[in-house]
């Protein structure tokens, strides 16, 4: 079997997916503002061979665009969060081979400013930067951004669409290869005539350009995609290059990826085009008992309030909470329609109800000894599966518990990775530093020239 990948998944804030678990003595994110946490963080993870560092991130808060706060301030759900791609300018001189992964959402930055943002922190990292694509699910957010509601879902893909094909014009068409001279003797710097205006005009974005940063080391950064439902599955077989999924078992998985690989193929891309990266929390004891024992502690700090909240799913767009025996079958939601698929084919014995969400989130866990959890692993890697992202309940000590006892496990078994490949992100994970040919960004390579 062939070495799995991990991201440490995270957020640039106190309580990201395990709530109520920032209030345990040991637990650093509450100082999440604090820089020396997140290099300290990051250089343990590349200590420890991870792939990346992956930043969530929102732009609003959650619940209805109306209603009530008052659980995420308290609890620090989300709010206070700070900015994941100024805080990755730091990780990246900080480190020399962890990929610095980001979320950003396509109504937060007009995309000619993003794509600048990106290639300069492409510049930065030497190419280990990667944007994690999403269309916002929070109807606060949509309010930030000078917009009455958010966007119906078919819509906020479509947005998508026409977001990234501004930023592949800009990545990949604008500047062509050579352009960049640098040549004293002359007094070039650019050669004007391989530097090109893109002229988007679209729905929503006019764009001329040119990309005014010079091409960096990727052009087009990693880009990772999170959507599961038929909308986002699409969107995700085009685009994607890592797939971010939380399948409640092995066998869903298996059939999710199956599916994308065939609309990837459709696409005309290839099946192995796209990775797949399940979403999992660990905890490990060095015993089966002492890791119950753990679990049990977790359990204690657990907030059932803040699972609920970050989910929208217990407030109807009016601000009212919907009961808890409501079946999630009866669930409206406009946020995300895939997770809310995943949370109900987690329960089989009985139809699943809001008041069950709290536990099947927080219940995505492997408990056990690292020969267990690396058993795990292996059945999961079966099933198709090529990394994993790993929340965590406490920064660091998620990370360095899985790095110090579970990672010997798996690099014994061949299931983690040795040493670093060398080179970008891309080459690390893809073996060559730009998109390949069948990508969408890969139409606009050469384009421009005979329009400047
Ligand atoms: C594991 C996971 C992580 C996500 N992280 C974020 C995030 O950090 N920020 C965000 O705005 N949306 C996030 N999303 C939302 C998705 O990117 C996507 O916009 C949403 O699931 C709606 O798409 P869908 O209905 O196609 O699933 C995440 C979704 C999943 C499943």
């Amino acid at each position: 079997m062939s070495p799995l990948r991990f991201n440490a998944f995270v957020m640039n804030t106190n309580s990201h997916i395990h709530h109520g678990q920032w209030r345990h003595p040991d637990a650093q994110q509450v100082d999440f503002e604090s820089v020396d946490v997140w290099v300290n963080l990051a250089k343990k993870l590349e200590e420890g061979l991870f792939d990346a560092i992956f930043f969530a991130d929102i732009v609003g808060l959650y619940g209805a665009g109306d209603g009530p706060y008052d659980v995420n301030v308290r609890e620090g759900l989300q709010i206070p969060n700070h900015d994941p791609a100024v805080l990755l300018s730091a990780l990246a001189v900080n480190t020399e081979h962890l990929g610095l992964a980001f979320t950003s959402n396509v109504l937060q930055q007009h995309p000619f400013h993003f794509a600048r943002q990106i290639s300069t922190l492409d510049h930065i990292s030497k190419g280990r930067v990667a944007w994690n694509i999403v269309t916002g699910t929070l109807e606060n957010g949509a309010r930030n951004f000078d917009l009455e509601h958010l966007p119906d879902h078919e819509e906020r893909y479509k947005w998508a669409q026409e977001y990234v094909d501004v930023t592949y014009k800009l990545w990949e068409g604008s500047w062509d290869e050579g352009a960049l001279l640098k040549d004293r003797e002359r007094g070039i710097y650019s050669d004007p005539s391989k530097v090109h205006k893109i002229y988007h005009r679209g729905e929503r974005y006019r764009v001329d350009g040119p990309h005014l940063p010079s091409p960096s080391p990727q052009r087009t950064p990693l880009l990772f995609q999170a959507g599961a439902s038929d909308d986002g599955r699409a969107f995700a077989a085009q685009h994607a290059e890592g797939v971010f999924i939380i399948a409640p078992t092995p066998e869903i998985a298996a059939d999710n990826i199956r599916e994308t690989r065939r609309l990837a193929v459709a696409a005309g891309r290839r099946a192995e085009d796209v990775k797949f990266y399940q979403g999992i929390a660990f905890v490990v004891g060095s015993t089966e008992e002492e890791a119950k024992r753990k679990e049990q502690e977790l359990e204690e700090y657990l907030s059932i309030d803040g699972y609920l909240a970050h989910m929208n799913y217990a407030a109807k767009e009016d601000g009212t909470s919907y009961p808890p025996d409501t079946p999630l079958a009866d669930v409206e939601t406009n946020a995300s329609k895939g997770l809310l698929t995943w949370l109900r084919q987690s329960i089989t014995d009985h139809e699943p109800v809001v008041a069950d969400v709290a536990a099947l989130l927080s219940g995505r866990r492997i408990v056990g000894t690292p020969e267990q959890i690396a058993d795990q692993l292996e059945v999961w890697q079966r099933a198709g599966v090529d990394g994993f992202n790993i929340f965590n309940w406490r920064i660091p000590d998620s990370y360095t518990e899985f790095i110090d006892h579970v990672l010997p496990v798996l690099r014994e078994r061949g299931l983690a990775q040795t040493e670093y490949a060398p080179g970008t992100f891309r080459q690390k994970v893809f073996g060559s530093d730009y998109v390949n040919e069948r990508h969408p960004a890969a139409q606009y390579r050469g384009t421009f020239g005979g329009k400047s």
